[in-house]
Order: structure tokens, then sequence, then C-alpha cells
């Protein structure tokens, strides 16, 4: 495969693939020079049109852990302010040699124009697009999950049931879960206010709930979502107690979660709404580990994409084509 768009573009033998090359890759993070030269004299491009602070600068880590050059690309303070098209940025892109293009954007579908557009000739990798998908943070948290409710299991998710809660009308990250959590074998619940469930959810491989207190106690792992008022129109803002009360995880709601299950966040949180300050710092949230785990995700998905050499031992690097 030449982009990644979306987890629904992934069979499951391409994300298992990707999930083991990354516990290859993850090794690399422990020696060290937390480096291999196998992407060397390759250009990967970030093109935010977003805010980002962990999918941004952990794409840039996974880049530079395997040599390439990267060219970090903000809208703001770009001539994007000056109204340039998307168009003429990826061609300006493409002019300086980009071998993949990392892309954030605000409208869904963007990264899908610019693969199928001809625009430019390298990778493109879906870094989140509008309301739509965000495939890497999906792969980053099956990774997340695979090293605490598979460990043992030949890292199979198969029959794990995982439940998401919050605004999912808005989230990106709960639709490329969805996908690719199913397609790994899990079992997947969302849990929404009635309000923030997107049309058409009963075309989605999962069982929906208006009960969090109903799931909690069937659950492997519970993946609280952001509130995103960014996105909203003010008037449908839930308040900040009313929305904790019926939806919000605390402490009371963790201990009704069996002893094993982990409790996982994608970033940023709004803590005291959707997620207490007591559940956020515990040693069952592993959102921290979660961002440590994007790097290492995003080296395998850059590493597979570009065609990088022969994986070997971490200890023995292969040499650059
Ligand atoms: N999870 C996530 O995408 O975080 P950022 O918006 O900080 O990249």
């Amino acid at each position: 495969k030449r982009h990644l768009i979306s987890a629904a573009d992934l069979t499951r033998d391409d994300a298992v693939l990707i999930l083991d090359t990354a516990e290859e890759l993850a090794r690399v993070a422990d020696r060290p020079i937390k480096k291999l030269p196998t992407l060397r004299g390759r250009t990967v491009v970030n093109l935010f049109f977003e805010d980002s602070t962990r999918t941004r600068i952990s794409f840039e880590a996974a880049a530079k852990r395997l040599s390439a050059d990267v060219i970090n690309f903000s809208a703001k303070g770009s001539s994007v302010s000056k109204g340039e098209s998307l168009k003429d940025t990826a061609l300006t892109l493409e002019a300086m040699g980009a071998d993949a293009v990392v892309i954030r954007h605000h409208d869904s579908g963007a990264p899908h124009r610019l693969a199928t557009s001809g625009w430019i000739g390298g990778s493109v990798v879906n870094a989140g697009d509008g309301t739509h998908e965000h495939p890497t943070q999906a792969l980053l948290d099956a990774f997340t999950m695979r090293r605490h409710l598979a460990a043992g299991a030949g890292r199979d998710l198969t029959g794990r049931r995982v439940t998401i809660v919050g605004d999912v009308l808005h989230s990106r990250v709960a639709r490329s879960n969805v996908l690719l959590l199913t397609t790994l074998g899990a079992e997947v619940t969302l849990v929404a206010p009635p309000t923030l469930v997107p049309v058409g959810v009963e075309r989605w491989p999962c069982e929906v709930s208006y009960d969090l207190d109903a799931v909690l106690a069937k659950s492997d792992a519970v993946m609280m979502l952001r509130v995103q008022r960014e996105r909203m129109n003010a008037a449908f803002f839930p308040t900040e107690r009313e929305y904790a009360r019926r939806y919000g995880l605390d402490g009371a709601r963790m201990a009704a979660m069996p002893e094993h299950a982990v409790v996982m966040h994608p970033g940023p949180m709004n803590r005291g709404m959707e997620i207490t300050a007591e559940v956020a710092d515990s040693p069952r949230c592993t959102a921290v580990e979660q961002v440590a785990n994007g790097v290492s995700i995003r080296m395998a998905v850059l590493y597979l994409l570009l065609g990088g050499a022969v994986l070997d031992a971490p200890a023995a690097p292969a040499e650059p084509r």
C-alpha cells in the first residue's frame, strides 16, 4: 500500500504487520542511540492545518529516529493565511521533494484528496481529518491494548471488549478505532449522550449504549473521548457538571471496571469533564504510555510505506538502499 488514509484500508494482516513492526522498532527507544539509518536521504513533510501536540511531535520523532529529513509545515504563519489553496501548498511541497506527506486537516477527506489528486508523488498519511478518521491513533491504541490485554495470547485482541465513551459525533478517533479494533477481532461498544451519536451509527460494526454504568463491568478497556467544544455550536454545549455526572469517568466508576481493565484517552484531556484528575493520574490510565507508543507506530507506518530496508533486529540495523 502507498498511503494510509483510513483504518478501513487495513486488512487484519496489514494491521498485524504494522503492530508487530512497531514492537520491533520500539526496541530502538531502549538503545543508547535511538536511531536507525533506514530512511536516510528521504524527506517526510508534516503538513498541519489544525493544531496538534502529540501527533505532530511523534511523527517528527518517528521520522528522525529512522534518519529521514523532516520538514514541519504549520498553516498558522504560512501562506495559507493569505488564501493559498491545498493544491498550491501541495505543489510547493512536492517541488521540495517530499517522499511522504503527513497531513492533518480540518476538512474530512483532505488526505484522500491529496492522495488521489496527483499533486504529490509520495505517500500520504492521514494524521486526522475533520471528524472523519485518525488511523495512526487507532493503531497506537490497539498497540497499547495488545501490550496490556493480550500479552500472553499471541497479542491477539479477539474477543476483547472495548468501550469508547463520549463525544463520538465529532470523534475521528472513535471511528478509526471501531474500524481497526473490529478488524482485529475485538468487540466495541460506543457510549454517548444521544445528541453526540452520529447519524448512521447503526451501520457501524459495534454496539451503542447510553448507559455507562451498565457496560463498565464488562469492559477490558474503557477509552474516554474528549468533548470537542471547538466543533460544537455553543448552544449545544453540554454543561460540564451534567456531562461528568452521566458520562464522566471518576474513581467510583473506575472501581466498577474489572481489575485487569485499563483506562485510555487519546489526549488532549478535559480534566473534570470526561475524566477526573484522579483517574487521569492513576496507574490504570495509559494516556502517557499511548503517546510513547505513538512514536513506535508512526515509525512502523513510515518505514513500511517508504519501503525501508529489510527490518532486521534493531541491534544490527540494515543499511539503507
Ligand atoms: N491524540 C491526538 O491526536 O492528539 P493531538 O491533537 O495533540 O495530536
